[in-house]
C-alpha cells in the first residue's frame, strides 16, 4: 500500500525536534497526523549548518509510517541521492544551484526508486523549472533563505508560490505529471492559511510544532497539529 495520503500535506521538520529521541519524535509526530517526515540535510557549505547523514535517515525508517521526504541542501549532491535513496528515503529534493546537471541529479533520484523535485530559495528563479517539469513530483518553494529552523517568512515567497501554482495548473491542464507545492521556512497557525491560498498544498513546519510540544502526558503534538489542520479547511 502507498504510503501517501490525500493532499494536503503536513510535512513537520525534524530539524526542530529532539535529536535525543528521534523515533520518539517520529512516532509522536505520526500519531498527531504528520504526513510526510521531512529531514533537512545540511553540510556547511552549499549552506551555513550541519545536519544529518544517510545514517540517520535509516534510523528512522523503522519509525517512519509515512514518506521521508530529505530536502538534500548540499553540494555535490549526486554521490547523497544514491546514498539517501539507499537509506530509506521516499522523496528526494533538491536545489538546482547545488548541482551542475540538474535533469542528471534528479534522474538519479527516479533511477533508485524516489520521488523527486526541485527546491526555489527565496531569490531563485523558476526558469529552473521549464525543461524538468515532467520529470519532478514536487516543486519545493522556500519562503526563508535554506539553513536554519526558526527564520522569519520572507512575504514576497507568496506571489512566487502563486506563479508556480499557475505553471503547475497549465502544466496539468496540457496533460503533464501531477506535481506538489510544498513550502518551507516560517510557517505557523498563524500565516499557513495566506501561504494555502496562494496555492500551496504541502507545508513544512519546524519550529511551528515542535517547539509547542505537549507535555502533559507522553509527547503528544495532537492540538498543535489540530490547530494547523484547522486552517486548511
Ligand atoms: C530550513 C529548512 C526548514 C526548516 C523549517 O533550511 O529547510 O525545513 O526546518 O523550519 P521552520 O518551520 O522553523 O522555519
Ligand atoms: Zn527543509
Amino acid at each position: 500500500m502507498s504510503k501517501f495520503q490525500q493532499l494536503p500535506f503536513i510535512a513537520p521538520s525534524l530539524l526542530s525536534a529532539d535529536f535525543a529521541c528521534l523515533g520518539e519524535e517520529v512516532e509522536a509526530i505520526q500519531d498527531a497526523g504528520a504526513n510526510l517526515i521531512h529531514l533537512d540535510v545540511m553540510d556547511n557549505h552549499y549552506v551555513p549548518n550541519l545536519t544529518v547523514g544517510p545514517l540517520v535517515c535509516k534510523a528512522i525508517v523503522s519509525y517512519a509510517k509515512v514518506p521521508i521526504d530529505v530536502h538534500l541542501m548540499v553540494n555535490p549532491v549526486d554521490s547523497l541521492i544514491v546514498d539517501f535513496a539507499k537509506a530509506g528515503a521516499n522523496i528526494i529534493t533538491i536545489h538546482p544551484e547545488a548541482t551542475f546537471h540538474l535533469d542528471r541529479s534528479l534522474s538519479i533520484a527516479k533511477d533508485h526508486g524516489c520521488q523527486t523535485g526541485i527546491v526555489l530559495n527565496p531569490a531563485s528563479t523558476i526558469e529552473h523549472l521549464r525543461w524538468v517539469m515532467n520529470k519532478i513530483n514536487v516543486i519545493l518553494i522556500m519562503s526563508v533563505n535554506p539553513g536554519f529552523g526558526g527564520q522569519v517568512f520572507i512575504e514576497n515567497c507568496l506571489k512566487k508560490i502563486s506563479l508556480v501554482r499557475k505553471l503547475i495548473d497549465e502544466h496539468c491542464e496540457r496533460g503533464g505529471n501531477p506535481i506538489r507545492l510544498e513550502v518551507d521556512g516560517g510557517i505557523k497557525v498563524k500565516n499557513i492559511r495566506e501561504v494555502y491560498e496562494a496555492g500551496a498544498d504541502t507545508f513544512v513546519i519546524g519550529s511551528g510544532i515542535f517547539n509547542h510540544r505537549d507535555n502533559s502526558s507522553s509527547i503528544s503534538y495532537k492540538k498543535i497539529m489540530n490547530q494547523i489542520k484547522k486552517e486548511l479547511k
